[in-house]
Order: C-alpha cells, then structure tokens, then sequence
C-alpha cells in the first residue's frame, strides 16, 4: 500500500525514542520511576529493564517535543502513506478513543447521525459525550448462528433518503467474525447522498497488506477508518489508529481537536512505538507474514473440518446479504453439532486443555489468529479442538442462539440526556416501558442490547437474563447481578 517516494523501512518514532535512552541523559523528569530505578524490582524482572527504561511520557525533546516535523509526526504521516489515507492519528487509549472523537466531531449536540444498531459500545459513549442523536440501521443477521452481518447498501441507501439531514453514517466492518460488509457500494450509496461514510474497522488493522484479504475499507471509498492495531497489527494492547480518506468529507481539524481532548497529555511512548513499529512490520514485511500464515490456514482449516460435530464460518457466506469478504485470520467454528454450546465449549477447551480463544456466543467459538504463527500454537489449537469435540460430543442438540433483538425503535431522547438525565433506580422488571439510562452490553462483542435512551422492553430484559446465563459478561450495567437498572425520572412523550 505504501507509495513509492515514502520510506517505510523506518521507524522514526522508534528510533528517536531508543537513542534518547541509549545516550543516558540524567533524567530529571516523569515518568517517576525513572527508566526501572524507582520501580519495584519484580516489576522489572517481569517487564525486562529495557521496557522500563524506554517508558517515557509525551513531550521528550527530539521524541514528540521540537522542530516540526518531530518523530511523532513522522511517523503519523508513515501511519497515512502506508494505510493509504490523508492523515493518520496515533491513538493510546483504543479504538474506543476513535470513536468517542469521531462522535464529537462529527454528531455534535443535537446532530442526527445513522450508526449501526449493533456498533461496539464506545459509539454510544462518545454520542454520550457529543450529545449526537442516532438513527439505528440494523444489519443482516444469521438467525441460526445469532451472528450478525454487515449492512446493506440498498438498506442505508432508503435510511439516508429518508433522513436527509444526516451528513454522517457509522457502519461496522469486519464483523468479530471477520465478515465484511460491502463497503464500495455502502460508501457509494452515502455518498450519492452527500453522507461521510465511517467504518469501524478495528477487527482489520492488517487489512489491504495481502491481495487474499479482503481490502482495507479506505481503499473502498470510506471516508474515516479505524483501525484496533492491537487487536490484529501487531502493536501493544491498547495502541490503534484512526485514518481519514482523502474525499474531503470529514472536517480534519475538528477530527484533530477531539483526538487531542480525548487522549492523556503523557502518553506513552511504548504504546506509540509499538504503533510505529507495527506498521513497519505491516509496510514492509506484511505480506510475506501474511502470507505465511495464510498458507498454514489452509492445513488447519481442513483440519478443523474433518472433527465431527464442527463446522466452520468461512469464505463460503460471502455472497449472502450483508457479506462482501471474509478474512481468513478469523477462525469461527460452529460447534452445535457437538451438542453443547459455543460458552460451553470455550470453557472446557481452556480449563481443560489450555486453549483459549477470543470469545464464544451461543452457537459459535471465535479464534484469532495473528500475522505469524509458529505450527506448534496451530497443533495446540487443532488438538484441543478435536478434543473438546469428543469429550463433550452427545449428539446433535438444537442450540438456540439467544433470539434476536426485535428492530431497536430508536432513541426516545439522545443518549448524552439519558446518560446524565436524573435517574431512579428501579427493578429491573419495573423498566419495562421506561427510558434507560444505561448501555448494557454481553461482553464480548460488547454490542449493547439496550442504550441510554431507549425504552426498555419485556425482550430486551429477556435478553439481557439469557444473555447473562449463558455466561456472558455484562458490560455498563450498573448492577452487575442486574437486578435493578437505572431509568429517567423524568417521563417523555415519543
Ligand atoms: C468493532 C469494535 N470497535 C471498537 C472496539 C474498541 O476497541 P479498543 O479495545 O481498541 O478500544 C472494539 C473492541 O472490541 C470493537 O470490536
């Protein structure tokens, strides 16, 4: 992806931080540990003395202080070229910081905005912060499996025609289960309709690096993309990248100014680092690795197929409504032949065998797998998977996937008013009718069934219980054994 006038085989922000350090300057500032001498000594045995004395905050001379341009933004502008887009920032606190910024620039109080119903929780938190009033599209679904899908074209298309005040349109792709929605013809569609298209694309930091992947969401019109580059990029847990197109869409300054409020004024240099050397690695050597990995999928995929009782989500839903690619870097076995639930299975293949995959719904069990992978991680998976397949295997016992949510009504008032609106706490079956205050969100995906301003119904609460029992963790719930929920005071007409 990479042009051909830019030098990714550097790491500017990388480099500047290791030769601060290596010159051993008397450090007489923050972080107070002062690179491991102040740091618990066990700390420093398990970090290593060099994580430690590479620890430092935002605003080194010659880091990210200084002359422009400093490593900091070199290395942003590298970020840009090799992903393909006008300007990329560096985030330290998640994707979820990209979309709590992307909200405050882009869906400003009162601002109506489409997002996708089922969006990760940190967009209706940053429609917390911006006061943004969403209309919810509802993507495909697969019923059987409970696995939703990506949004239509022809769906956002008639949502936009009739809401022609929206400028902004929030969609998801890949899914958690590396399915991609057909991202040309979504941007197409907002854009005939004058709309900024923005894709959370935090399942796909590594997609546009190999031509088998599907392609990275900017390369197919979207405006702004976010990228989770600790979830599949190789960076450190909690470093990822918010990237804008070059259509001119999206108002840059005002997407700098809220990336700016939203991040701490120290942040790490390990977390941008690691962003810098990621996407190197990605620029540089992506696609070898990829590759690599790509063909050993292969090997395990077969593998995989021939255990009775699993099946896989694979390459073959692409075509279906809603699905445009599948990345290959998602292993998702359905497991309901085995007769026992994908919660089940994901509990004894770890407790039991020491395998642990990312997450598991009702029906389904999600593996990621990263850009290297040596064969003797795939044999552990391989082996335990079959394993667990016979220890739990009793035949085929229909496993219902928690049902569907019926289509969300919307919003009653916006979720920023919900959220800080007065509140009573009540019991959760006296809600019923009232407007939540609360996200509450099965974790993981951390989708949320219910959202600050939407009339809680007899299904969500059903939802929410089943949901619960089936082992799942619940995410922004006030009370965490749910028995009572918080709901405005105050009552409001639809
Ligand atoms: C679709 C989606 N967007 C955003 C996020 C938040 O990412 P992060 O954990 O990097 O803040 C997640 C996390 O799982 C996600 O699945």
């Amino acid at each position: 992806m990479s042009g051909a006038d830019d030098d990714q085989s550097q790491a500017p922000y990388l480099d500047a931080t290791a030769a601060y350090v290596a010159r051993q300057p008397a450090r007489f500032h923050v972080p107070g540990h002062k690179g491991g001498l102040g740091a618990d000594d066990a700390l420093v045995e398990v970090l290593g003395e060099a994580a430690l004395a590479h620890d430092l905050a935002q605003g080194v001379d010659g880091i990210d202080d200084g002359p422009e341009p400093t490593p900091y933004t070199q290395a942003e502008r590298l970020a840009a070229e090799a992903y393909g887009a006008e300007k990329s920032w560096f985030l330290t606190n998640g994707a979820s910081q990209g979309n709590h910024a992307l909200c405050l620039a882009l869906a400003p109080l009162g601002r109506r905005v489409v997002a996708q119903r089922n969006s990760h929780a940190s967009i209706v938190d940053g429609l917390v912060l911006s006061g943004g009033n969403p209309i919810f599209i509802e993507p495909e679904y697969d019923s059987e499996l409970g696995m939703a899908l990506g949004v239509e074209p022809t769906k956002l298309a008639a949502l936009l025609a009739e809401n022609p005040d929206v400028r902004t349109a929030f969609i998801v792709s890949p899914t958690y289960y590396g399915l991609a929605a057909d991202v040309a013809g979504c941007a197409e569609v907002a854009h005939a309709a004058g709309v900024a298209l923005v894709v959370d694309q935090s399942w796909g930091a590594h997609l546009g690096f190999h031509p088998d992947l599907p392609p990275s969401a900017l390369a197919l019109g979207a405006d702004a993309v976010l990228t989770s580059t600790h979830k599949l990029g190789g960076s450190m847990t909690q470093s990822a990248m918010l990237h804008l197109g070059s259509g001119g869409r999206i108002d840059e300054a005002a997407v700098g100014r809220a990336v700016r409020i939203l991040r701490s004024t120290s942040q790490s240099t390990l977390l941008i680092s690691s962003l810098d050397a990621a996407r190197r690695q990605l620029a540089t050597r992506g696609e070898e690795l990829l590759g690599e990995t790509l063909e050993k999928l292969v090997v395990v995929r077969e593998r995989l197929e021939a255990i009775d009782g699993i099946e896989l989500v694979d390459e073959s839903f692409v075509g279906r409504a809603g699905v445009a690619g599948f990345d290959p870097l998602r292993i998702v076995l359905d497991v309901r032949a085995v007769g026992c639930s994908g919660l089940q299975f994901l509990e004894h293949l770890s407790t039991h065998h020491d395998v642990h995959p990312e997450m598991a719904a009702q029906a389904t069990v999600v593996f990621v797998v990263s850009l290297a992978e040596t064969d003797e991680q795939f044999e552990r998976l391989v082996a335990g998977v079959e394993a667990t397949a016979a220890e739990l295997s009793c035949g085929f016992v229909a496993v219902e996937p928690v049902p569907r949510l019926g289509v969300s009504a919307g919003c009653v008032v916006p979720p920023r008013e919900a959220f800080l609106g007065e509140a009573e706490v009540v019991a959760l079956d006296q809600a019923v009718g009232r407007i939540s205050c609360e996200s509450i969100a099965g974790y993981p995906p951390g989708i949320p069934a219910l959202l600050p301003g939407e009339r809680v119904s007899a299904e969500v609460i059903d939802n929410l219980r089943q949901t619960a029992a089936a082992g799942s963790r619940l995410h922004g719930a006030s009370d965490p054994t749910l028995s009572t929920i918080a709901v405005l005071l105050e009552e409001r007409p639809d």
